[in-house]
């Protein structure tokens, strides 16, 4: 299963509104369809939307009809709606940076051909490195799973949410792999469902043994010692370790924390925002109060119920045993062991 795929001219996204009962594709033609699909959360996940926008990208270049010195405007118009679409995953404008560096590396060859060359060059190059960094997140992630471990994971982070193979999802698959008779127990992560919908039906798929639970149930499963680790994503980490995540994370993080369960992030370094030194910085999205209201477009309460729908929550970094990234494993005091590990 790919969430996304480039072909030639267009990026074809599965639609992950849509799942698990149908796939059906949105071929995007234009960078405004991109950011359509990242709005609408037809692809979603910090690495797939980093990957998606960079692609979002050089369509727009690709589309480009006018003359070579209206090129840098309309470019800069496009990198801001791709921005524009959600504020927590930093991939995304991580990605959008290097696409846009790359722009001016080519912009005064004055030729918009091979700027559009170098601009899909340059968004593929992204994707391939996401797909050899989750190998690396799953390789490492793999050296702290115990034998027939319950591993315990939140929202989606496999191969949906990312290019390929996925973080913490990409750590159980390589557990799996390896022979250890893992089992998950994935929370069904309300509102919009991630983790029963998208990461039961990758668990299935790839037929490693699973059991649904409802987000409520993780600390009565703690209880009863049924969990030895839990293992989330992460869409933005500040350099002290605080870590945002889907909404959820952190109680998961308090709880692992009350039962003495290891709690580890796994997340490529380009989900670390240098910029900013601890999560009160972090922007948080705040969703449409309809995603609460109902569930899978069936309503639970009338339309004036007032609601609250923060997407995201930060998880202090004195709840995390270990940061699972492609170049390591950071551990407390992660102001310190993060900078080391960047310039390995
Ligand atoms: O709102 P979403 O579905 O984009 O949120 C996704 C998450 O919170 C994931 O845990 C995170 O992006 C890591 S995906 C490898």
């Amino acid at each position: 299963m790919k969430a996304l795929q480039w072909q030639g001219d267009h990026l074809l996204i599965l639609n992950q509104t849509k799942l698990p009962f149908e796939e059906q594709y949105r071929e995007a033609y234009s960078y405004t369809d991109v950011a359509d699909a990242i709005k609408g959360m037809e692809v979603r996940g910090a690495p797939a939307i980093g990957a998606a926008a960079a692609f979002g990208y050089a369509l727009g270049a690709l589309k480009y009809q006018g003359h070579i010195d209206d090129f840098k405007n309309t470019m800069e118009e496009v990198r801001s709606t791709l921005e524009g679409t959600r504020p927590t995953a930093v991939n995304l404008s991580w990605a959008l940076n290097k696409m846009e560096d790359k722009f001016r590396e080519y912009n005064d060859s004055q030729d918009i051909e091979t700027i559009r060359t170098a601009l899909v060059k340059e968004a593929e190059d992204i994707a391939e490195d996401d797909r050899r960094m989750n190998r690396l997140i799953g390789e490492y992630g793999n050296t702290v799973v115990p034998e027939k471990a319950n591993i315990l994971t939140h929202c989606n982070t496999g191969s949906l949410a990312t290019v390929e193979y996925g973080t913490a999802l990409g750590i159980i698959r390589a557990a799996h792999e390896s022979g250890k008779k893992v089992h998950v127990y994935a929370g069904e992560t309300r509102p919009f469902l991630q983790g029963a919908r998208l990461t039961v039906w990758e668990l299935v798929q790839d037929q490693i043994p699973m059991t649904l639970i409802t987000d409520n149930m993780a600390g009565y499963l703690m209880q009863q010692g049924k969990i030895d680790m839990v293992v989330v994503g992460a869409d933005r980490i500040a350099t002290n370790g605080d870590t945002a995540n889907k909404i959820g994370t952190y109680t998961l993080a308090v709880l692992a924390a009350a039962h003495d369960i290891p709690f580890y992030i796994a997340a490529p370094t380009t989900t670390i925002d240098l910029k900013i030194s601890s999560g009160n910085e972090i922007p948080i999205e705040e969703r449409d109060a309809n995603e609460v209201r109902s569930i899978m477009g069936v309503k639970i309460v009338p339309d004036d119920v007032q609601v609250y729908n923060p997407s995201f929550d930060i998880t202090p970094s004195k709840y995390i045993s270990g940061i699972i990234t492609e170049k390591g494993i950071v551990t407390a005091p992660y102001s310190v062991n993060m900078l080391k590990l960047l310039v390995k």
